[in-house]
């Protein structure tokens, strides 16, 4: 009989695949809309906290090579080691982002690129009410998921047996409402992996009044 393969949370599931994320998906055409949309919106040197920042690249990458002061947050010690040495103009922190911690008022943007997957919804309402508190007044959340109506869903990703869990994408804009943010504008288009499943692929941008 087969033996069924633990499911992993996230710091696992990152430190298992490292690079390989960069390589399968780490291009997503939504990503680049995302750094564009919020370069052309953040002044000169803007303070830019990356959640869930993985390799490092595209994101924290193009964000300080266009002058922002970019700190990125993983649970993934093999993602934080990989995006130190891609990107040595930005700043990593090894952590949890529902441990950690800002003062509050102090970040122009937030970037949130698919870190919320793999967390209970309640625990992405908390995280989505401490950037309402970290960001500047008039500051940016730049948020990308991939929506859908799930909890603890079990899926392969990469090989690995994970649990997703989602927010269709009405549920989301209203979880960013209740936060304390106004969305602003939201996108969506269909992703194809290589050699992978077509999956939407949701920005929402809002904006701390
Ligand atoms: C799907 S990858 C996306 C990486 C990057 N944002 C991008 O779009 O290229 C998600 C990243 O979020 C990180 N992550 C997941 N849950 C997290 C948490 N609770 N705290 C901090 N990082 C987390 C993972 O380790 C992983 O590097």
């Amino acid at each position: 009989m087969e033996q069924q393969r633990p499911v992993v949370g996230p710091a696992e599931l990152f430190d298992a695949i490292g690079s390989g994320y960069e390589d399968a998906f780490g291009r997503p055409p939504v990503v680049a809309r995302a750094v564009g949309e919020l370069l052309a919106l953040l002044p000169p040197s803007a303070r830019v906290l990356d959640i869930g920042s993985g390799t490092g690249r595209p994101v924290a990458h193009a964000l300080a090579g266009a002058g922002c002061r970019v700190t990125g947050l993983d649970v993934s010690g093999v993602m934080i080691s990989i995006a130190r040495e891609q990107v040595p103009d930005a700043e990593f922190v090894h952590t949890d982002v529902r441990a950690w911690t800002s003062p509050p008022a102090c970040w122009d943007a937030v970037c949130a690129y698919f870190p919320f997957l793999q967390m209970p919804r309640a625990d992405t309402e908390a995280v989505l009410a401490n950037v309402a508190r970290w960001l500047v007044p008039g500051g940016y959340l730049s948020l990308i998921t991939v929506p859908m109506d799930a909890e603890e869903l079990p899926v392969d990703f990469l090989g690995h047996p994970v649990r997703i869990t989602s927010f269709p994408a009405l549920e989301l804009e209203e979880r960013v409402t209740a936060a304390g943010l106004r969305v602003v504008s939201t996108y969506s288009e269909i992703f194809e992996p290589d050699g992978g499943q077509a999956e939407e692929h949701l920005l929402i941008t809002a904006r701390r009044p």
